[in-house]
């Protein structure tokens, strides 16, 4: 992997992120981070989705984001590839940092973003081509000039999908099952040579095989990329995830109104064994949300 940049003109070192600004319940040893948030808000028109998000986002690790419907997991994950930019009501204050450049800065290319931080869905959302074809996709329109073949066989294997596919590269992807949609849908996102893998409940519309598998995936992708994931499912962020971060829906005292915050954000396994926020265990033990 060559090393991070967000365009082309400005190369931001690789060194660690700066810590500052992280919740005093993350972790004390320095984190290799690769994203650095601080003081994140998201607002659709006047309405406060999400805010006061500051945390460090760990490079080649799990980040788990978990907490209540609404509370803006979703809405905080696209901030992270600036998603959120095709939602004309949206607008990100605060910041958000990868390899130390600023993704809201005026000469960063949104396009460029996505493709470093690449993005799989809760449906898997092969397009209607060719199980080749939708891998290649991303490649050609980069004008990638290799062999293509290569990268499609790099990245099926990649994504653990290979030998179930190797003879039928030219059938439909609407023909494969869920899960291995959604391990088409990984192979799609691996084949533009990502940074980051983001993720928003990926196996939600698996069946617990399925999901095993791909949490088997996520794992071995670590070796190579971060991923950031927003689950639902406890036992999977349990599993499957190094980092947890918390958030719920807090009643603002000036507006009354609820905006997601972020509650505690530390090593998956001190969230779901020691959490040091009472909120964090209420939620984690069903008693809440
Ligand atoms: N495009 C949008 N326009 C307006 N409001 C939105 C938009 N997307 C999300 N919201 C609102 O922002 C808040 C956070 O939504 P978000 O989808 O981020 O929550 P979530 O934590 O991912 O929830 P879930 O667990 O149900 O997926 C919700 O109140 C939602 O209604
Ligand atoms: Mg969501």
């Amino acid at each position: 992997m060559d090393e991070a940049t967000v365009t082309e003109t400005e190369r931001p070192t690789a060194a660690p992120a700066p810590t500052t600004g992280a919740p005093p319940s993350q972790a004390e040893a320095p984190v290799d981070s690769i994203f650095s948030l601080h003081d994140v808000q998201v607002r659709y028109g006047d309405f406060v989705a999400v805010k006061d998000v500051s945390m460090e986002v760990p490079r080649n690790k799990i980040t788990a984001l978990i907490g209540p419907s609404g509370c803006g997991k979703s809405t905080l994950l696209r901030c992270l590839n600036r998603m959120n930019d095709l939602v004309p009501s949206a607008k990100v204050d605060g910041e958000v940092l990868y390899h130390d450049t600023d993704i809201y800065g005026t000469n960063v290319d949104p396009v460029e973003v996505r493709r470093r931080i690449g993005m799989v869905f809760q449906a898997p959302n092969p397009f209607p081509k060719s199980i080749y074809d939708n891998v290649a996709f991303g490649p050609r329109i980069n004008g990638y000039e290799g062999s293509l073949d290569d990268v499609v066989e790099e990245s099926l294997r990649g994504a653990a999908i290979w030998d179930e596919v190797k003879d039928k590269l030219g059938s439909s992807a609407l023909s494969l099952s869920g899960g291995q949609q959604q391990r088409l849908c990984i192979a799609r996102a691996i084949a533009v040579t990502p940074d980051v893998i983001l993720m928003d409940e990926p196996c939600s519309a698996l069946d617990p095989i399925a999901t095993l598998r791909i949490e088997d995936l996520m794992r071995e992708l670590t070796e190579s990329y971060t991923i950031v994931i927003v689950t639902h499912n406890m036992q999977q962020a349990a599993r499957v995830s190094d980092m947890t971060a918390f958030f719920t829906l807090e009643v603002d005292e000036d507006t009354d109104e609820k905006a997601g915050v972020l509650v505690e954000f530390d090593e998956t396994e001190r969230i779901f064994t020691n959490s040091a926020d009472p909120r964090t265990e209420a939620y984690i033990s069903g008693r809440f949300g």
